[in-house]
Formats: structure tokens, sequence, C-alpha cells
């Protein structure tokens, strides 16, 4: 199993060499021209080793045979497939290829972008296998890791797209979570480099849901969490090709802590008009609270939620305490 793992990461990596160098080539031009229309240069995307897979059925698997490499062996690292008829073909076709490298810079798997916005679907990632494991995995953490422990935190964005613009524009601290389930292996993953995490999620529901659902496993990880409110309908990527660099800036300097955020969350959708409605409030914020560990964080943190809620500081902590008690 060991040896089979280094087999896979040998073959992934002559395939993101493969993918690299037909980005390059005469026909990869639809590929450059799109990554012209999404602002990349090339610089950034030999970074992050930005591939192109042709729309030919069996280009790879041509290339791979030449290196030497089974077809079995290319369907078992999930870059080519074995139809029904028993004929195998490249899995990835005309599309852009990111690399999704492990925390050493190994090519665990790939995704891929369809060129217009009418392919589906919009991205094609490597299968799930025992050697790929999406869950286990961040984007953009090999790029980005020096930069995490050298600030002190990272920002976890959802889309390939939305790490790489940020890279580009400065912001080396940015990782994906490749979707919106981001998962406890993720965390426990990151946590190896920063113990302080902001999410900035796309603002659509889809977004907002992930990002009360990641707040909650982040400090159930041990993270101190942050939000980080992108403007409506947009994520990272766009907003900071729109709005520039400072404004980014500005936005992570703005970050709401987990309390906060989840508390304007909470009051806004059940309302804090009532007492029933402050406690229902404080109800679900009690879990979270429940997580502080120093005596400077509990009072912050009660503070917080007492003003929130507009409850008083000592119902806050009357509550806090049972909800501990209880929890014991
Ligand atoms: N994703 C995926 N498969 C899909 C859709 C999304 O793996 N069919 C993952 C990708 O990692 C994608 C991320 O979820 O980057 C976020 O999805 P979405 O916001 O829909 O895509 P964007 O990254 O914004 O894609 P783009 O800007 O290229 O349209
Ligand atoms: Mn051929
Ligand atoms: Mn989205
Ligand atoms: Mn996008
Ligand atoms: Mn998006």
């Amino acid at each position: 199993r060991r040896r089979e793992q280094e087999t896979v990461w040998e073959i992934n990596r002559l395939v993101a060499g493969y993918y690299a160098r037909q980005l390059q080539d005469k026909s990869g031009a639809p590929a450059r021209q799109y990554l012209e229309k999404r602002g990349v240069p090339l610089t950034v995307a030999s970074k992050f080793e930005l591939g192109f897979a042709p729309a030919s059925g069996d280009a790879l698997l041509d290339f791979l045979r030449r290196q030497g490499v089974s077809g079995e062996e290319a369907v078992r690292c999930g870059v080519a497939i074995r139809k029904e008829t028993g004929a195998v073909v490249d899995r990835f076709r005309g599309r852009l290829i990111f690399p999704i490298h492990d925390a050493r810079g190994r090519v665990a798997g790939f995704g891929g972008r369809a060129l217009d916005d009418a392919t589906e679907p919009k991205y094609l990632n490597s299968p799930q296998t025992p050697f790929f494991n999406k869950r286990e995995l961040l984007y953009a953490l090999y790029q980005a890791r020096d930069t995490i422990r050298e600030k002190g935190f990272a920002v976890i964005v959802e889309g390939y797209l939305d790490a790489i613009t940020a890279h580009q524009f400065g912001f080396t601290n940015v990782v994906a979570s490749l979707g919106t389930s981001l998962t406890r292996e993720q965390a426990r993953l990151l946590l190896r480099y920063t113990a302080t995490a902001l999410i900035a999620y796309d603002s659509d529901t889809a977004g907002t849901a992930a990002t009360l659902r990641g707040l909650d496993l982040l400090q159930e990880a041990g993270f101190e969490v942050k939000v980080v409110r992108v403007p409506q309908g947009k994520d990272p990527d766009e907003f900071i090709r729109q709005a520039g660099k400072s404004a980014w800036e500005k936005l992570v300097t703005q970050a709401l802590p987990l309390l906060e955020y989840k508390g304007i969350h909470l009051a806004r959708e059940k309302g804090i008009e009532t007492a029933a409605a402050k406690m229902a409030v404080l109800r679900e914020l009690l879990p979270n609270l429940a997580w502080l560990k120093t005596a400077p964080e509990i009072e912050e943190g009660v503070r917080a939620v007492a003003q929130l809620t507009g409850l008083s500081w000592e119902t806050v902590r009357g509550e806090l305490d049972r909800f501990l008690e209880k929890g014991q």
C-alpha cells in the first residue's frame, strides 16, 4: 500500500508536468486565453502548477504509456476512466487543470475547470480513492504554509480561484477548503500551522450556511475563529479583483469574532424583540461560550453576548454556568 502510494505520487507528478507543458503548448491557447480573461498571469499559473488537459480522448494516456505507465495505473490514479466497453480514456478533457498538492508539495489529485460556463460540471475533480481524499487536503496549503506561520493566522476560502487570486495580490496565507464543506480532518491539518482561522466564504446562501458550520467545527478543533464578511453576492476572487488589494485588507482587518458574527446572524434570524427570543439566541451561543478557556476570554465573550442580546451580564453568566454544570 505504501509502495502504491509512492507510485501514485510519481505518476501524478508526471501528469502535472504533462498538463503544465500543454498549457504552454500551441494547443493550450484556449486555456491561456481563459486565464487571461480571469486575470491570472502565467507567472501565477506556474506558481500553482496550473495546466491544460487537451480535448482529445487519450492524449494523457498516450503520454503516460510512453513513460511506461499502464492504462490500469492511470485509472488507479484517477486521471483516466475505464468505460463500460472496457476502453480506457482520459478523465480530464479540455479543462484548465489545478493540481492539488499536499502540505509537502506532492500532487495528491487534480481539479479541472471547464473553459466556458455552459459545460457541466463546472469543476471535475479526481475521484475519491484510497490515495486521494479531498476531505484531508487544503488547496494552496503547500504555497501558504510558511506565511501562515509567519502571520499567525490563515484565511480559508471556498474555491481554487479564490485562493489563487488572494496569493496573486500578496495574501499568501490563504487556503481553500475545496467547496463549502470544511471537515474535521482539514481543521486538524491546518492546526499544525496556526490556531487562528478566518473563514472567507462566498457571500451566498451556501457560503453562509457553510460559514456557520465551519465556525463551530473550527472552534471544536481548537481554533480562535473569525469571519471575513465578503459583500453580497461576491466571492473573494471577484471581490479582490473588483475592489482591490486594500479593500480586501480592510475586510480581513474587520473580520468578526465567532460570537459576534453568529450573534448578529441569530439576532437577525430569530429577532431579539422579546425576552423569549433573547433567550433563544443566548441558548444557541452557549455551546460556543462554553469553549472559551481563560478568564479574560470568558469575560469578554459573556460581555459580547450580553450586548448582542440585550440581556444583562449576570443573566448570560448565570446561563453559562448552568450550561457548564449540565455538561459535566
Ligand atoms: N467545487 C467542486 N465541484 C463543483 C463545484 C464546486 O469541486 N462542481 C469546488 C471547487 O473547489 C470550487 C469551489 O467548490 O472552486 C467553490 O465553488 P464555486 O463557488 O461554485 O466556484 P468558484 O470557485 O467560484 O468557481 P469559478 O470562479 O471558477 O466560477
Ligand atoms: Mn492517440
Ligand atoms: Mn458559491
Ligand atoms: Mn468564483
Ligand atoms: Mn465561488
